[in-house]
């Protein structure tokens, strides 16, 4: 049986961070599911489709989305550099609340991580997409120190000067349309753990799951 950990949360609370180092030392497979939906917007937005319809849900269904080294491939490119701006990030979370989106991003995680070891983290992991998950985390973190940690993200990944009013109201609104949405709406599972990470280090956010994963496993 295949072992599943769900780390749920808002934007910059630290999901993937965490689940990358945790993912290596436990040997699962690493997942970010907002990349789908940053896939989805990047394709979007670059063949300027106008809306999610058939035609777009059946192109984006065309396109070869594989899995390498922790990043989805599209038609054998990493696109990753492509998927971080904040334009992408606002879109994706618009494009979320369709329900055929959620649909095929789901399908794309049943169909190439089937019955493998994984941690995933996104919004509705441990309530829809995993709801027999292994363990269930939720993070947090004030706004401003998430907006502060997106900041740096964009300006290593991207080499991107970005203000911190533009990012911190950026996210803000993100975070409004992802728990308010009908469909999948971020929210803690039940029987999620809340990890609390404005204070802590990488480290101690790692040593405090890992000492929960050695528990159960
Ligand atoms: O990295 P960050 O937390 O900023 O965002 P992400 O995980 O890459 O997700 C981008 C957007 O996709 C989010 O704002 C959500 O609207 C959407 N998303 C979702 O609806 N469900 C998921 N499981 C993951 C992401």
């Amino acid at each position: 049986m295949s072992f599943i950990i769900a780390i749920d949360g808002p934007a910059g609370s630290g999901k993937s961070t965490i689940s990358k180092i945790l993912a290596k030392k436990n040997n699962l497979i690493f997942i970010s599911s907002g990349q789908l939906y940053r896939i989805c917007s990047w394709f979007y937005l670059k063949k300027q489709y106008e809306n999610v319809d058939d035609k777009f849900i059946n192109e984006i269904n065309k396109l070869n989305i594989t899995y390498e080294n922790d990043s989805f491939l599209v038609n054998n490119k990493n696109i990753g550099n492509e998927l971080i701006s904040n334009e992408v990030s606002m879109h994706a979370s618009n494009l979320a609340i369709n329900e055929k989106i959620r649909e095929f991003v789901n399908l794309k995680i049943n169909e190439i991580f089937k019955n493998k070891d994984i941690i995933m983290d996104g919004r509705d992991i441990g309530t829809k997409v995993f709801p027999n998950a292994n363990l269930k985390f939720f993070l947090t973190a004030s706004l401003l120190e998430r907006s502060r940690r997106r900041q740096k993200e964009l300006k290593q990944k991207n080499n991107t000067k970005c203000s911190l009013l533009k990012i911190y109201l950026e996210i803000k609104k993100r975070d409004k349309q992802d728990k308010n949405r009908e469909i999948a709406p971020l929210t803690k599972a039940k029987d999620a753990i809340v990890i609390k990470t404005t204070n802590k280090s990488i480290e101690d956010i790692e040593k405090i799951i890992q000492k929960i994963i050695d528990e159960k496993r």
